[in-house]
């Protein structure tokens, strides 16, 4: 285990099988559908490539890069588009995929974005959901975890854009972070 992570909160092994399930749901509920499914550079990256492959049927798959973070443990509150999606959405089904949803400012911004370019319909899949750290509205369809309010790192989630590698998600020690 790598020497800066406290404990493992999900094993390789657990997050395969939240995989396997959430894929399952969203093949249910775009069955004849082919959605539009975008990911959220840079820490849905893993989850994304994973899920993909446990969704059966068409799917067409984009990626948008926001940032709200700047390399901190907390979100800055103004979010940035930093690279837009080369889909045209209007009439389609989006199916947004994000690693976690902490305060809900990343996934309103994206909300609002794909309803106003006249998305059909516009469904969230999160790995992680933190619901005691919202600030603003916004809820996910798809869910693999219900997470504590800690700061998590690994499979995609960064601390100072480190750690996305990991193949599970763990807890940082609290000195990595406070220290500098
Ligand atoms: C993180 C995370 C989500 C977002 C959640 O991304 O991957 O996209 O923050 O936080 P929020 O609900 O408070 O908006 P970040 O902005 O750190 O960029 P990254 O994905 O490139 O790490
Ligand atoms: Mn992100
Ligand atoms: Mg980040």
């Amino acid at each position: 285990m790598n020497n800066d992570i406290l404990k493992v909160l999900y094993s390789k092994d657990e997050i395969d099988t939240a995989c396997q399930r959430l894929g399952k749901e969203i093949s249910q509920a775009y069955a004849g559908k082919v959605p539009v499914v975008i990911g959220v550079l840079k820490g849905a990256i893993f989850f994304m490539t994973d899920i993909a492959r446990h969704v059966d049927g068409y799917m067409q798959i984009d990626f948008v890069d926001v940032s709200s973070y700047h390399g901190g443990t907390s979100s800055s509150g103004t979010v940035e588009l930093l690279q837009d999606i080369n889909t045209d959405i209007s009439g389609r089904d989006v199916l947004i995929v994000e690693d976690i949803v902490d305060t809900g400012r990343t996934l309103r911004f994206l909300l609002d974005l794909f309803d106003k370019r006249g998305a059909n319909s516009v469904k969230v899949c999160t790995l992680l959901d933190k619901p005691a750290a919202r600030i603003v509205g916004a809820d996910s369809d798809f869910i693999g975890f219900s997470v504590p309010n800690e700061f998590l790192v690994g499979y995609g989630l960064d601390y100072d854009e480190k750690y996305r590698n990991l193949p599970y998600i763990g807890v940082l020690k609290p000195e990595i972070y406070t220290n500098n």
